[in-house]
């Protein structure tokens, strides 16, 4: 029997992140061997309280849950993302925190761990602020050459951002972190805000797959009003789940139906533009391809993977 990759996942619940999170419990070819967790969306305690809560409603209290950095490298953030996902970043829905605590080892020290102990074949999914996986590679620089796979949700490729007009949230959370990442890490896999976009959902059968009788279906239904009712105020018929899509992509990767190479940098410095992800389209700057940009993705796959991830268990 071919053994399970291993799948570290570096997030900051929220609720979108929550909805990638039970997509890969949901996965029969990935082990999840951690959650590292990063402040964004709302601050580190509550997305940390939000990993626990989720892993125990999912009946996974056997995954470690490994606090990180409660703020970026480098400057404070302008803002969260609390006005989408709640002030507690879980759609302020109230539920009892879980029974369980945090592991004790620091977020960046359990990825520096994890990928010696996964070595060459450790798949690594971000799906917040870079902070954690900065700092780890700070730690140790020879972190890209243990990570088989590194998918990242973030940015914005042709600068259409969803927190500044040129920046995507991830990134300009923390743009020194998502500088030092997209550096240090030779090749990769990036599903940025477009993709998203262009991948939404129905709120008719998302509120369809949220009947399900499923523990899981349940609370996210509960966590996932808040933004949902956000979203169709402000985005009309379609939701848009930006962590689901980057891990639709992490697990099933040849879902993905258009791709493209090119060299991708994290702009630090731009009045209007700072946390940018600049995309060199046309190969000008003669750097590497670092980055494998998610374009399209099969709809009807993603669906699937989202409506089963709420229906299990
Ligand atoms: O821009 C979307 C990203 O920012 C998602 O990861 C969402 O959870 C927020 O972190
Ligand atoms: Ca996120």
């Amino acid at each position: 029997m071919t053994k399970k990759i291993p799948l570290l996942i570096d997030t900051d619940p929220g609720v979108d992140d929550a909805l990638a999170i039970l997509m890969a419990f949901n996965d029969a070819d990935h082990e999840v061997v951690g959650l590292s967790i990063a402040a964004g969306n709302v601050g580190l305690e509550y997305t940390v309280r939000n990993a626990l809560k989720l892993c125990e409603v999912a009946g996974r209290d056997d995954i470690p849950v490994f606090a990180g950095c409660d703020s970026p490298l480098v400057l404070a953030p302008r803002e969260d993302a609390a006005h989408v996902h709640g002030r507690d970043g879980f759609g302020d829905s109230g539920f009892e925190p879980a029974a369980r605590e945090a592991e004790s080892e620091h977020a960046a020290l359990a990825i520096l761990r994890l990928s010696h102990e996964h070595a060459g074949r450790l798949l690594l999914v971000a799906l917040g602020p870079l902070t954690n996986i900065a700092l780890a590679l700070k730690l140790d620089p020879t972190l890209p050459q243990r990570v088989a796979r590194f998918v990242v949700m973030g940015g914005a490729v042709s600068a259409h951002g969803n927190i500044t007009a040129a920046a995507e949230f991830n990134v300009a959370f923390d743009p020194e972190a998502a500088h030092v990442v997209f550096e240090a890490f030779p090749h990769f896999d990036l599903a940025d805000w477009e993709a998203t976009i262009a991948h939404g959902f129905h709120h008719q059968k998302a509120e369809r797959w949220l009947q399900a009788a499923s523990p899981r279906a349940r609370f996210y239904d509960r966590i996932s009003l808040q933004t949902r009712k956000w979203s169709a105020d402000r985005r009309g018929e379609l939701w848009h789940s930006a962590d689901a899509l980057a891990m639709a992509f992490a697990l099933q990767p040849d879902g993905a139906t258009r791709l493209a190479e090119r060299p991708v940098q994290v702009e630090l410095a731009g009045a209007l533009t700072r946390g940018a992800t600049v995309t060199d389209w046309n190969r000008q700057t003669g750097r590497p391809d670092n980055a494998r940009i998610l374009l399209g993705y099969d709809q009807a796959r993603f669906e699937a993977l989202v409506e089963a991830a709420l229906a299990a268990g």
